[in-house]
């Protein structure tokens, strides 16, 4: 069985009828709406938990990871991982895994970077993670894009995956 989520309406609007599991949006209008908003998920989706984070370079994956780890509790500044791919951090209830899968074509599996997929009680959370769809039968997909190419504003879809039999 895949984990739960919890009800949390703020800054999210639930589209109607995609799928049985949730899909959601939002549109923060900057960086610190886009932060808020990862704060606000960490929330609606409790540890164990693999996220994975798409979106073009510099639409703000790495923003909503920052709010998605400090809504965990985890103290440490947050920075991105695409130099080092995998940053631990601890929170008061275990790890959290923050990956960059951008430099590693084809990616590697999560094993081979010492990223606990299933996620043990944590979360990983993983930027360009599309690849690791594979290896992750129960995940949160989180799809930024820009609106219009020069605005401020992001464009959020979060959809609920879970495969039936995930992690049991
Ligand atoms: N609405 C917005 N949402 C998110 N980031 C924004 C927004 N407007 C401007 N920004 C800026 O865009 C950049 C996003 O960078 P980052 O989070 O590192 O992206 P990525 O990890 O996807 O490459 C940051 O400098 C942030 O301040
Ligand atoms: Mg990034």
């Amino acid at each position: 069985m895949c984990p739960g989520t919890r009800r949390r309406r703020g800054g999210l609007t639930t589209l109607a009828g995609v799928s049985s599991k949730g899909v959601w949006s939002a549109a923060p209008r900057d960086a610190a709406a886009l932060w808020t908003l990862g704060a606000a998920l960490a929330e609606k989706f409790p540890p164990p938990r693999v996220v994975l984070l798409s979106g073009p370079l510099g639409v703000g994956k790495t923003t909503l990871a920052q709010g998605w780890l400090s809504g965990l509790g985890v103290q440490d500044r947050v920075k991105s991982p695409t130099f080092d791919l995998v940053h631990p951090h601890a929170w008061p209830g275990g790890m959290a895994y923050h990956v960059d899968l951008y430099r590693l074509t084809p990616a590697p599996p999560p094993e081979e970077l010492d990223v606990p997929v299933p996620p043990k009680g944590g979360v990983v959370l993983v930027e360009w993670g599309e690849p690791w769809r594979r290896y992750a039968p129960c995940r949160v997909e989180v799809e930024l894009s820009w609106p219009s190419p020069e605005g401020e504003g992001r464009l959020v879809v979060v959809r609920e995956v879970g495969v039936e039999g995930g992690w049991s």
